[in-house]
């Protein structure tokens, strides 16, 4: 069986993470969060590791969680992608995002914990939690109105509609929007330049811009997984569950 996660080194320091489910846009099922746990411990173990460089199989980022496990999940099925989130977001080696095609729901949070993104202008971002009688996850409702300001990251997560790269770099999701096919390329190139700094002042520099709000993420991500994971036993996001999977 093919993994869901697939990691390698493509250029020296460079450990480049990949979403791997391109039949199901690179949806996150269980195991694709066990396989994205495990290569951010294995790229913090391996001191050769200097930028993590993140991406998705097929010209697609992520359709963001499996369908089938929330609607599977008796409530405790946000547990796991909390944890990837506390992973990522605790990450103390730079990590970079190449996005192309569909960024949705943690495909799109994520972003707001990666130090560097870069998508292609194709791209498209959602995060539909409200319309999937869901609730914001990802710290996205702490860290997006401090990025987005308050107005967008309202209309972002309260409208749940989706918008495109040039909305996303306006909302302080990205750095730079790249032709479409690009994304990977521009981003592999910051990781190379990260990756030949030296890495010690690298990290002090990642913590230090990272450590005022580090315990507010934290306390954010422990209580929307708290919303979310009563969100996922109600009726209304049951029945968006069954409607998304009977189309
Ligand atoms: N969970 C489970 N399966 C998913 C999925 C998801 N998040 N996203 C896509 N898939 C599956 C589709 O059901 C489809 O399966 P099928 O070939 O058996 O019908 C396959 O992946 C391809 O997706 P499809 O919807 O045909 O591609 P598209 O290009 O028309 O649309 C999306 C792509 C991402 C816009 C659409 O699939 C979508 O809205 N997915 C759900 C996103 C979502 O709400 N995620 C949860 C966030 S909390």
């Amino acid at each position: 069986m093919t993994a869901a996660v697939l990691s390698e080194t493509v250029a020296p320091g460079v450990f480049q993470i990949t979403m791997n489910r391109p039949d199901r846009k690179n949806a996150l099922d269980r195991a694709s969060y066990v396989g994205l746990i495990e290569a951010f411990a294995a790229a913090e173990a391996d001191p050769q590791v200097r930028a993590i460089l993140i991406t998705g199989a097929g010209g697609c980022f992520t359709s963001g969680n499996d369908i089938r496990d929330f609607a599977a999940s008796a409530g405790d099925g946000a547990r796991i992608a909390m944890d990837f989130l506390t992973s990522i977001s605790t990450a103390t080696k730079p990590v970079v995002a190449a996005v192309e095609g569909f960024a949705v729901g943690i495909g799109t949070t994520m972003l707001l914990h990666c130090d560097l993104a870069f998508a292609g202008d194709k791209a498209v971002f959602r995060m539909p939690f409200v319309a999937l009688g869901l609730s914001p996850e990802g710290a996205s409702s702490y860290l997006l109105p401090l990025v987005a300001g308050s107005k967008r990251a309202a209309e972002l997560l309260m409208l749940a509609e989706p918008f495109g790269p040039q909305a996303a770099l306006e909302a302080g999701l990205l750095n730079v929007v790249v032709a479409e096919g690009a994304a990977l390329a521009a981003a592999l190139d910051k990781a190379k330049a990260l990756a030949a700094l030296p890495p010690q002042s690298v990290a002090l520099t990642k913590l230090l811009l990272k450590r005022g709000h580090a315990a507010s993420i934290a306390e954010t991500i422990a209580t929307e997984g708290r919303h979310f994971g009563e969100r996922l036993r109600s009726e209304e996001a049951q029945a968006a569950f069954a409607a998304f999977l009977k189309r």
